[in-house]
């Protein structure tokens, strides 16, 4: 198999003045058989149901910002893998991000683990991949991303957690280019997909992980407790490794962490 054609170019774009959910249409139209030209885009001014990680809301003004769901049949990925699709539209996103803000804060962009981008202590984007097998093969995946470019305020309870492009910079940004640049980055890094390039891949994603050798507080789930760790990296099956105060090391999931 040659893996120079690992590329994500956006060639069709399905424009929605309002959906339910931008996944829930791609994710309806790929069931359907319809099978959407790789890099295809699922784009809508408003979500009445935008879909967040563990089954949140996704907050978004209609008409102000970027959600978008992006098609790919990312065949080549072993299923042990998988993550390496956070990993890519997390970095593709925090680039973005970084393009268009000025040069003293691009270390602040970062990735807090698995792939929401922030920008100092707030979020300024969320994704949501969500993947299909066919047997034991990745047959799909679809790559939900959420980018507040012109959010001029947000409601009470996200005030002082949440920020946009046009709150950072205190001007407006045009849609389209902040989408191109998007396009741009994410075919960079679907790019490093291919199985020679997975490791580079990785390495990007850990290098803009936030708190990355920080000590910081998180309490697990299971247990309620709370504890102090140092976030060392993430392991191949996406797991947040921490080291710990007695100098072990443990990996958590997304269900078994909270960061405090
Ligand atoms: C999160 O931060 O929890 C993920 C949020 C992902 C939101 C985007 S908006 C476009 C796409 N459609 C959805 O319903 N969700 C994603």
């Amino acid at each position: 198999m040659s893996y120079a054609n690992i590329q994500l170019f956006p060639k069709v774009s399905y424009r929605f003045d309002s959906v339910d959910s931008t996944n829930a249409a791609a994710i309806r139209a790929i069931n359907a058989g319809e099978w959407p030209e790789p890099g295809a885009v699922f784009w809508a001014e408003g979500q009445s149901q935008g879909r967040g990680q563990g089954g949140k809301h996704w907050h978004a003004t209609p008409g102000a910002n970027l959600t978008v769901s992006i098609v790919a049949y990312p065949s080549h990925l072993p299923l042990h893998a998988l993550f390496a699709l956070n990993q890519l539209a997390g970095i593709a996103v925090a680039h973005t991000v970084q393009a268009f803000l000025p040069a003293e804060w691009q270390d602040a962009v970062r990735l807090k683990w698995p792939n929401d981008v922030y920008v100092g202590q707030q979020k300024i984007a969320g994704i949501l991949v969500q993947n299909g097998l066919r047997g034991n093969q990745l047959a799909w995946s679809v790559l939900g991303i959420g980018l507040n470019v012109n959010e001029a305020a947000f409601p009470a309870e996200l005030a002082a957690s949440a920020t946009s492009l046009q709150i950072l910079t205190r001007r407006a940004h045009d849609r389209e280019a902040v989408a191109t640049q998007l396009w741009q980055a994410l075919s960079a890094s679907y790019a490093r997909t291919a199985p020679d390039q997975l490791a580079a891949l990785g390495d990007q994603y850990h290098h803009l992980l936030y708190r990355l050798n920080v000590a910081a507080h998180y309490r697990e789930v299971a247990t309620g407790q709370s504890f102090q760790g140092t976030i060392l990296g993430v392991d191949a099956a996406g797991q947040l490794r921490l080291g710990l105060e007695d100098g072990t090391e443990k990996a958590f999931s997304l269900q078994q962490l909270l960061f405090l």
